[in-house]
């Protein structure tokens, strides 16, 4: 169900907030608020104790450095409750690039992303912090 509210606010504010809608294609206001809002409802969850939600992990590894898949394969085994799903990518001689799919405790979800983009040979990554439940 959809409800109405007014909003006071500085004309410079809004004109700034115009722009960013262009800039970003948005159909009008109402519908890029709700996205803004709904960005800061999942930034409170991953900052509360205790919270679930779900995230996306992506990895850029060189396979060929000593070691580093069967670390990186031991540390998802030890997750394994956590990653419900993975894409591996051979990206070109060298590189694989994996994206893991996790959904658990927000705390466990960073500690696992911290270790395994931590791991020596990692080159690149990037955990993107998403909710279960979105309204
Ligand atoms: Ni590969």
């Amino acid at each position: 169900m959809l409800e109405r509210f007014g909003v006071s606010i500085e004309k410079k504010i809004l004109e700034r907030f115009d722009a960013y809608i262009k800039k970003h294609g948005y159909q009008n206001r109402s519908e890029a608020l709700r996205d803004l809002m709904r960005d800061k409802f999942v930034e409170e969850e991953w900052k509360e104790e205790g919270g679930e939600a779900v995230a996306t992990l992506t990895l850029v590894y060189n396979h060929s450095a000593r070691q580093l898949s069967e670390k990186l394969t031991d540390l998802q085994h030890e997750y394994g409750a956590l990653i419900i799903s993975t894409l591996h990518v051979h990206l070109n001689h060298h590189d694989c690039l994996e994206v893991l799919v996790m959904k658990g405790p927000t705390k466990d979800i960073k500690q696992a992303a911290s270790y395994l983009l931590a791991t020596k040979g990692v080159k690149h990554g990037k955990l993107v912090k998403t909710g279960k439940e979105l309204i």
